[in-house]
């Protein structure tokens, strides 16, 4: 699927319908450069799960959890500031990851080597969401899923 954002809001709503669409286990591995929009897409997917306040990007600390109301965790993971493989296993990846947890990454494609095998480690379906400029206030929004 291509979706293509004319403003932020769009973004928002964009990650807001997504969120009815991901259950239990589902991970979202988001790309895309700087400032591509990858916070305002969780920050809609935030906001459609139910969560109060904002969803801020866990540059410092890594890992963000959350607890939704309906009894579901959220993850938000972002490795920008990781490089290597053993980096990104040494924050508890596989567990993150393979929990019924919904977990979505900001720089996945930098964990690319360990993302979950289809069916075997996950326990939910993987989504790959690439997030690209296209404009000043236009984003390309490209969502497949892992298999
Ligand atoms: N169509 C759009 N969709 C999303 N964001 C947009 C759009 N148009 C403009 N923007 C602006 O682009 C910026 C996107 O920032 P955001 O933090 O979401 O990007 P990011 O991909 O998470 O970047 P980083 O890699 O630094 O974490 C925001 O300032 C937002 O207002
Ligand atoms: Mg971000």
């Amino acid at each position: 699927m291509v979706v293509t954002t004319y403003s932020a809001e769009e973004t928002l709503e964009f990650g807001a319908k997504l969120a009815g669409r991901i259950t239990a286990g589902d991970n979202l591995f988001l790309s895309g450069e700087l400032g591509a929009g990858k916070t305002t897409m969780l920050q809609g997917l935030g906001r459609g799960l139910g969560i109060e306040g904002n969803i801020i990007s866990p540059t410092f600390q890594l890992v963000r959890k959350y607890y939704l109301k309906d009894g579901r965790e959220f993850a938000h993971i972002d490795l920008y500031r990781l490089d290597t493989v053993e980096d990104i296993l040494r924050i508890g990846w596989r567990d993150i990851t393979e929990s019924s947890r919904i977990v979505a990454v900001e720089w996945a494609d930098k964990a690319k080597e360990i993302w979950p095998d289809k069916g075997q480690s996950s326990q939910g379906k993987s989504y790959i969401i690439n997030m690209s400029v296209a404009g000043k206030k236009t984003r390309k929004i490209e969502l497949t899923e892992l298999l």
